[in-house]
């Protein structure tokens, strides 16, 4: 084979991987998985036969191992958490750690620390925030892409880029909003990500919401307008129509718009007028303090 049919082989294998989903190094050395030893099986592993039922609580106590026999006790199988098991432990710690934040530098620093959400494995950094926490508009994506990933900032990629534009159609810019997204970590590959990551890191955003204390919320795409208002329409049906936030941790509901995601924008430009209105009702409650919960 030639030089360049080599050339031509690693970059179509490459291309493949990137295509498939796996286009970041998540270590420094490859694997080679097809020669590397099989894993010893694990101790925990289930026994041939489950242990022994303890004696009933009635029977009386049994008698001293004769001497000599071992103190030891019998390994006591324990089943491997299943996987709803480690999710509502995620979900536990996840509250935890949450409400126990009083201020959104120590919500950031608890994210760090949370080790229930697994896209933290494959992820280069948390995506916290940007913008201005103090701001009146509150902006919730949905998960960070592979360059938000690579700066630990949301919404600075391409999708970044057309936010920033609709945002100065209306004179607002990132001094002017706060913005988040619904998961701190990119999904591998920007694959969807499950119900039980959306799930582990919700309490975070609901907390997010309580200490920024926006007055309006505005819910870029789908995941965010579904997951925090509760609603199993799609974004076309849920867009432009104000709808109350409401959290327990809240002393009133915010007024919350669900709009169009600007990566869908980009692939749907027609849509855009969809968006603009929905500029321009973000813009009215803000220029005339109109009550988009009124319904006036
Ligand atoms: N899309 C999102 O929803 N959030 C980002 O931060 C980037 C792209």
């Amino acid at each position: 084979m030639t030089m360049h049919g080599d050339e031509d082989d690693a970059l179509a294998a490459l291309r493949w991987q990137i295509e498939a989903g796996a286009d970041e190094a998540i270590g420094e050395d490859p694997v080679d998985r097809t020669t590397a030893p099989r894993a010893e099986p694990e101790s925990r592993t289930r026994p041939e036969a489950p242990p022994p039922s303890p004696p009933p609580r009635t029977s009386p106590p049994p008698s001293r191992p004769a001497a000599g026999a071992s103190d030891r006790q019998a390994p006591v199988w324990r089943p491997e958490p299943g996987p709803l098991e480690s999710a509502e432990a995620a979900l536990h710690s996840a509250r935890e750690l949450a409400v126990a934040a009083n201020s959104l530098a120590e919500l950031e620093a608890a994210l760090e620390t949370f080790e229930g959400c697994p896209l933290k494995a494959t992820a280069m950094n948390l995506v916290f925030a940007d913008g201005n926490p103090e701001a009146r508009v509150m902006m919730i994506g949905e998960a960070p892409g592979a360059e938000e990933d690579r700066q630990g900032l949301p919404f600075v990629g391409v999708s970044g880029r057309l936010l920033d534009r609709m945002l100065a159609c209306i004179g607002l810019d990132r001094s002017s909003v706060y913005i988040t997204n619904m998961l701190f970590w990119r999904p591998p590959g920007n694959r969807t990500p499950t119900a039980a990551e959306i799930a582990s890191c919700l309490p975070f955003t609901e907390r997010h919401i309580e200490l920024a204390a926006p007055d309006y919320l505005v819910l870029v795409g789908g995941m965010s307008a579904k997951n925090l208002l509760a609603r199993s329409e799609g974004i076309l049906r849920l867009r432009g129509q104000w709808r109350p936030y409401q959290h327990s941790g809240l002393p009133r509901p915010i007024p919350a718009l669900p709009t169009l995601h600007p990566a869908y924008l980009l692939r749907q430009p027609q849509q855009k007028r969809l968006a603009w209105r929905d500029l321009l009702s973000l813009h009215r409650a803000l220029a005339t303090g109109w009550d988009p919960l009124s319904k006036t």
